[in-house]
């Protein structure tokens, strides 16, 4: 089935065939921009976000440019007739005959769902409250591909907010539906995992996860380190926030049992959970993923225009 013309909400929604197409054109466009650098003329990307955003938003905006196409949009929904009491569905009905693809980012869970009921246009999720974040999902994995070569065979420790961490939940979702995976979820015993997401995968894909509170026990193990941010805006109460906020901070001494080819991701803002110290060991490669994050945008985008196919 192609891509032309689908909307992404949830990872689910893409088969791992075509997980892996969008991965292998992220690739090649990041070996070879020039290439591409024009295949978007005439295009417009409208980028709606209700909830601040720095990655997100910045890198579709700059895949877009990179692709000789145009940008449109807001980064704030105060500045939008949103403020004015607009809803989501007559925005999306406006704004879907001034873009020819949609990206949304909303406080509340499901809103590019319903979003995505009134577009004509392809609508993709920018992150939707704690719920999912499927293309920070396909920068993780571009990474991860471009660094281990194959997404397979690997143990893989996620830690920090699992509760609340949409990144997490696309990202864990994702990554069972590879061969052979297995996982160590490491948070406070109050920001553990939503049990329905780990039985979901568990009993879809058969993956091992074994749940604890330490990062330091399992570091000789793991081939990849996915460290996460305590998100603070979820939180109902802020002494919960405060109490939880540094529960896990890497440093380098942290990392001196850790394998010589370790990847230590992480989605990106830090607040104090990786120490900067950490950011000149090689093994250290947030920054790269921020930085592949554009080049799997493009390739998305170019497969749900059809440009592409
Ligand atoms: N990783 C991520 O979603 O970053 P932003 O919140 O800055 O978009």
């Amino acid at each position: 089935m192609q891509l032309k013309g689908r909307h992404l909400i949830d990872p689910d929604g893409i088969t791992l065939e075509e997980l892996n197409k969008i991965l292998s054109l992220g690739l090649q466009m990041n070996s070879n921009p020039k290439k591409y650098s024009e295949i978007c003329k005439g295009k417009i990307l409208g980028t709606l976000f209700y909830e601040p955003s720095t990655r997100t938003r910045l890198s579709f905006e700059s895949s877009m440019l990179r692709m000789g196409g145009n940008v449109l949009g807001f980064s704030d929904a105060n500045t939008s007739s949103v403020k004015k009491g607009e809803s989501v569905a007559d925005t999306i009905r406006v704004l879907d005959d001034y873009a020819d693809i949609l990206v949304m980012r909303h406080p509340s869970e499901g809103t590019p769902a319903l979003a995505s009921n009134y577009s004509t246009v392809p609508i993709i999720n920018g992150g939707d409250g704690w719920h999912q974040h499927p293309t920070q999902t396909l920068t993780d994995l571009i990474t991860i591909k471009k660094f281990k070569g194959e997404i397979e065979n690997l143990k893989i420790a996620i830690c920090g907010d699992l509760l609340f961490g949409r990144t997490v939940h696309s990202l864990l979702k994702t990554l069972s539906r590879f061969p052979n995976m297995e996982f160590i979820l490491i948070s406070p015993p109050e920001l553990k995992i939503p049990k329905v997401l780990k039985d979901e995968v568990i009993n879809k894909y058969n993956v091992k996860i074994t749940e604890t509170t330490s990062l330091e026990e399992c570091m000789a193990e793991i081939d990849i380190l996915y460290m996460t941010r305590i998100q603070k805006e979820r939180f109902l109460k802020e002494e919960d926030y405060i109490r939880l906020k540094d529960s896990y901070i890497l440093n380098t001494s942290t990392l001196d049992n850790a394998k010589e080819d370790l990847l230590i991701l992480h989605p990106l803002p830090r607040v104090n959970e990786i120490h900067t110290d950490v950011d000149n060991d090689p093994r250290a490669k947030y920054f790269e993923q921020a930085k592949l994050g554009v080049y799997v945008r493009m390739a998305l985008i170019v497969l749900l225009l059809g440009v592409i196919e």
